[in-house]
C-alpha cells in the first residue's frame, strides 16, 4: 500500500526500532515526524537545518509521511544520504485523513519515546527540537507546545492580516470551548510540538482530525503540559496548503470534539432547545394576530420550534450520526418525541401536584426538567443511535 524507505544513518545514533527486543530508545532521543504534501523545494533545506542543529544535542531520527503528487519522496531520499541520522519516508497512496492522518501514521512509526511534529516547509525552526524535549524532561511533562503566543514567540511568518485574523479567531474559539483541557496551552493550533509516545492514547490516534495537537490535548490529556515560545518563520518555498474548505472541516471537527461526551451533548441540546422559543413565539404572534384562536395557534407554533430545533440538531449535534436512518424517518421520530413532550407535561404536573403534594411552581419546573431529559435520551436512542437488529440488513 505504502512504500517505505530508510536511509542507513550513522551507527549508534538511535536503536533500529524494527529489530525485535532491541527497542530501547536512548534517554532523550527523538523521532521527528514531518507531514509533507508537495514540498520538494523545502525538504532538502529542512534536513540541512535539522542536521545543523539537532544531532549534536540530541540523537534523532526523521520520519516523513508523504502524500505528495510531486517528487518530494525522491528529493528526500537523495538528501538523506548526507544526513548523520536515519531518515524514513512513508509515502501513502491514499492520503487518509490528510494532514492529521499523516501525523498519526508517523507517530505510529516512531521509534523513540519523544516525538516532535513539525511542518516540512521550514516555518518551524528545527533548532528548537532539543529545547522542546529538554523542557519536557525537566518539567516531567507529557506534551510541550511550541507557542507563537507567549513572551518570546511571534507569528511573524504568517502571511497576510487575513490569515492572522483567522488564526486568532480560531484560537480564541477553541480556547473558549475547552477552557479546562486547554488550560496552559496558549497556541492550541500550533503544528509544532513534542509529545511522549507513552502519553498518546489509542483513542487519540483513532480519529482523523485536522488539528492534531488539539486532538491530542483534548482526547489524550497528557500528564502535564508546558510551552516554549517560538517565532513562526516565513515559508522557505511554495505556498500554504490550507484552504477555506479545511477551515469548515475544522469547525465541524471542533463541534464533534466538544460534543463527544453525553453531558456536553445534553447541554448543547438544551441550548438549541432554548433558541427554539424564538420561532415558536414569532409564529404564535403572527397567527394570533391573523385572528387564529390561541389554542390551535399554540399547537402549530410549536411545530415551528420543533422544525428549527431539528435543523440545528441535525447540523450541529448529530451530524455524524445521521446515516443510521433515512431523513424522513428521523423527522417523523423527532417530531413525535417533541410533541409527546408537550402532551406528557400536563398530566405529569397533575401527578406531581395531586399524588406527591408538590406546589404548582416546583411541580412545573420539575416536569420541565424530567421531560427535557427524557426527550434528550429519547432523541439519542430512538433517532440517532444505530438500530440493534439491522446488522443483517443492508443500508438504505
Ligand atoms: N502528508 C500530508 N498530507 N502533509 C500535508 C497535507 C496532507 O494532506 N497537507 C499539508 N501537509 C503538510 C505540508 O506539506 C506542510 O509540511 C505541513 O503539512 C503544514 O502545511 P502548510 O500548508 O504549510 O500549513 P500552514 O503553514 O498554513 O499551517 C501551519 O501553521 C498553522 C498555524 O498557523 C500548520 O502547522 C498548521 O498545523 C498550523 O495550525
Ligand atoms: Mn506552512
Amino acid at each position: 500500500m505504502s512504500q517505505e524507505y530508510t536511509a542507513p544513518g550513522a551507527p549508534g545514533e538511535l536503536g533500529d526500532p524494527t529489530v525485535e527486543g532491541v527497542e530501547v530508545p536512548e534517554p532523550g532521543a527523538v523521532t521527528i515526524v514531518v507531514p509533507t504534501f508537495n514540498e520538494s523545494a523545502n525538504v532538502r533545506q529542512l534536513l540541512h537545518q535539522i542536521t545543523e542543529s539537532v544531532p549534536s544535542r540530541l540523537p534523532c531520527e526523521v520520519v516523513f509521511v508523504d502524500d505528495s503528487t510531486d517528487d518530494t519522496p525522491q528529493v528526500i531520499e537523495e538528501a538523506a544520504q548526507d544526513c548523520p541520522f536515519p531518515v524514513t519516508v512513508i509515502h501513502r497512496d491514499q492520503p487518509v485523513g490528510g494532514l492529521g492522518g499523516a501525523v498519526v501514521e508517523g507517530m505510529k512509526a516512531a521509534g523513540s519515546d519523544w516525538i516532535v511534529v513539525m511542518d516540512g516547509d521550514c516555518q518551524h525552526p528545527p533548532s528548537l527540537v532539543p529545547d522542546l524535549v529538554a523542557t519536557g524532561e525537566r518539567a516531567n511533562a507529557g506534551l510541550v507546545v511550541a507557542s507563537r503566543y507567549i513572551k518570546g514567540g511571534s507569528r511573524a511568518g504568517l502571511a497576510g492580516s487575513y490569515r492572522v485574523a483567522v488564526s486568532r479567531a480560531a484560537t480564541w474559539l477553541t480556547k473558549s470551548l475547552f477552557p479546562r483541557r486547554l488550560h496552559g496551552i496558549s497556541d492550541p493550533m500550533s503544528g509544532f510540538f513534542a509529545i511522549r509516545r507513552s502519553d498518546i492514547t489509542a483513542e487519540a490516534l483513532k480519529p482523523l482530525g485536522y488539528k492534531i495537537l488539539l486532538e491530542l490535548a483534548v482526547r489524550s490529556r497528557p500528564r502535564a503540559v508546558t510551552e516554549v515560545p517560538f517565532v513562526f518563520q516565513e515559508r522557505f518555498a511554495g505556498e500554504s496548503k490550507s484552504t477555506s474548505a479545511e477551515g469548515r472541516r475544522f469547525l465541524r471537527h471542533l463541534a464533534g470534539l466538544r460534543t463527544a461526551d453525553p453531558l456536553a451533548r445534553m447541554v448543547v441540546f438544551g441550548l438549541i432547545g432554548l433558541t427554539g422559543f424564538v420561532p415558536n413565539l414569532l409564529a404564535l404572534w403572527a397567527m394570533t394576530r391573523a385572528g387564529l384562536h390561541y389554542l390551535p395557534a399554540e399547537i402549530v407554533a410549536n411545530q415551528f420550534g420543533v422544525a428549527w430545533n431539528f435543523l440545528l440538531i441535525e447540523k450541529l449535534l448529530f451530524r455524524d450520526r445521521r446515516r443510521h436512518r433515512h431523513w424522513a424517518d428521523r423527522t417523523v421520530r423527532f417530531a413525535l418525541l417533541a410533541n409527546a413532550d408537550l402532551v406528557l407535561r400536563i398530566p405529569l404536573i397533575a401527578l406531581l401536584v395531586g399524588q406527591f403534594g408538590l406546589a404548582v411552581l416546583p411541580a412545573t419546573a420539575l416536569a420541565l426538567v424530567i421531560t427535557f431529559v427524557l426527550r434528550f435520551v429519547g432523541t439519542e436512542a430512538l433517532v440517532y443511535l444505530p438500530r440493534r437488529s439491522r446488522t443483517a440488513r443492508s443500508t438504505a
